[in-house]
């Protein structure tokens, strides 16, 4: 069993998301000492950009062609990711919130990964996602609060987005542990950081693997 440890915060150890989802990764590891983690640090990761060759390739493969050699060699760079992300059984997804989203890092990491014919398909009923089965754990952290009932709950972008694009790819059991809000004053700070972590817990302890 392998989980994809895929880290969007590049605060190292002074992140706040990296410090709850170290947590549930240490119980989880805990319960399943033969759990195998591959890390994935995005912004520490020489990614592909997302152009030329790769998206000629994309595009020639979408319409049933054979890309040529150049494009070939960008796709394979490309398609690297996405098969290695489809090779894990369960994600964890380590992201704070940056502009009501994602940090631009993930969101290059998903454009590189979301590949026809990899990690979803085009049939006759319409889309399939070739991702079926797997868990995945999103920790994020937000300096915000947007929990029902707090008034900001529509301005948050990141939980659903990561629910739609890897919904897209049949990941639907996904858990989200949010932290916040997490830049009010120092004592909610430490506060909603320790009931994150125990939530954390809570979820590694729970979850069952097959
Ligand atoms: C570039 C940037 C954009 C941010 N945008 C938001 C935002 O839209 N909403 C919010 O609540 N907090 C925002 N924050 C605050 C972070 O989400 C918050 O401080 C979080 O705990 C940081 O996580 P980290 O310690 O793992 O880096 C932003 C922080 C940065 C650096």
């Amino acid at each position: 069993m392998e989980l994809l440890n895929i880290t969007a915060s590049p605060r190292g150890d002074r992140s706040r998301t990296l410090n709850v989802s170290t947590e549930f990764l240490n119980t989880l590891k805990g319960k399943y000492p033969g759990l195998i983690v591959r890390d994935l640090d995005l912004f520490k990761e020489n990614l592909p950009e997302v152009l030329g060759g790769s998206v000629d390739a994309k595009y020639a493969f979408m319409s049933g062609g054979v890309p040529e050699e150049d494009s070939m060699k960008s796709w394979n760079e490309i398609a690297r990711y996405s098969k290695e992300f489809l090779a894990a059984d369960i994600y964890l997804i380590s992201s704070p919130m940056w502009n009501f989203t994602i940090p631009y890092k993930l969101k290059q990491y998903i454009d590189i990964i979301m590949q026809a014919g990899i990690l979803f398909s085009f049939t006759v009923n319409g889309v399939e996602g070739l991702a079926k089965n797997k868990k995945m754990i999103c920790v994020t952290s937000r300096g915000n609060d947007y929990s029902n009932g707090s008034g900001m709950n529509e301005f948050d972008l990141q939980e659903p987005y990561l629910r739609t694009v890897f919904g897209f790819t049949g990941i639907t059991d996904i858990s989200f542990i949010n932290a916040q809000p997490m830049d009010f004053t120092p004592d909610i700070t430490s506060a909603s950081l320790e009931k994150a972590k125990a939530e954390a817990r809570t979820l590694a302890l729970a979850l069952e693997l097959a």
